[in-house]
């Protein structure tokens, strides 16, 4: 007599249904659930993209910047901030902006005109390298006509001449130290 056959089956494993009735694209687990807390998270680098961007960063001339705060800090001396630009590349203002340096006085801080060279308010002083620097523009002309030639408009200002390298300094809110 032949042995009886087994009758019952695996339980077959459903995806779920998504709320449109769709089945999702889905695997089920192969093993036992406890497997699934020893899975691994898997970590994605893009490491390798941005030092190649920033190797041909740096393979350009560079200009190192440093922004002297107008008023002393509590150790007695002026706070400095430093940047670093690829030259003839950037405003001044957007070099500023990008390294969160403050570049506006009070009245700037809410009414400027978002670089369009229209308020006058984004003042700074060329404490050296302005040699490395565009020539004023003519709304710089017009908003500095009376000011030190040494002050500039941020927004007009571009850092560097894309040949050479260099050093700027510069003064923030020059008006507050007169
Ligand atoms: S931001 Fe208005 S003139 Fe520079």
């Amino acid at each position: 007599m032949d042995a009886p056959m087994h009758t019952s089956r695996p339980s077959i494993f459903k995806p779920p249904k998504t709320s449109h009735g769709h089945r999702n694209n889905y695997s089920p687990p192969t093993l036992s659930m406890s497997n699934m807390s020893k899975r691994k998270p898997v970590l994605v680098s893009f490491a390798s993209l941005s030092s190649e961007s920033s190797s041909s960063e740096l393979q350009k001339p560079q200009i190192e910047l440093e922004f002297i705060g107008p008023k002393v800090g509590n150790d007695g001396s002026y706070p400095v901030d430093r940047a670093r630009a690829v030259s003839g590349e950037k405003l001044l203002r957007t070099i500023m902006a990008d390294n969160k340096i403050e570049l506006y006085a009070t009245y700037g801080k809410v009414m400027n005109c978002g670089g369009g060279g229209s308020c006058g308010t984004c003042i700074v002083e060329i404490l050296h390298g302005k040699d490395i620097l565009n020539e004023r523009t003519d709304a710089e002309l017009r908003y500095l006509k009376k000011k030190p030639k040494s002050w500039r408009l941020a927004c007009q200002t571009i850092v560097g001449n894309k040949e050479n390298s260099g050093k700027v300094v510069v003064q923030r809110i020059p008006q507050w130290k007169k």
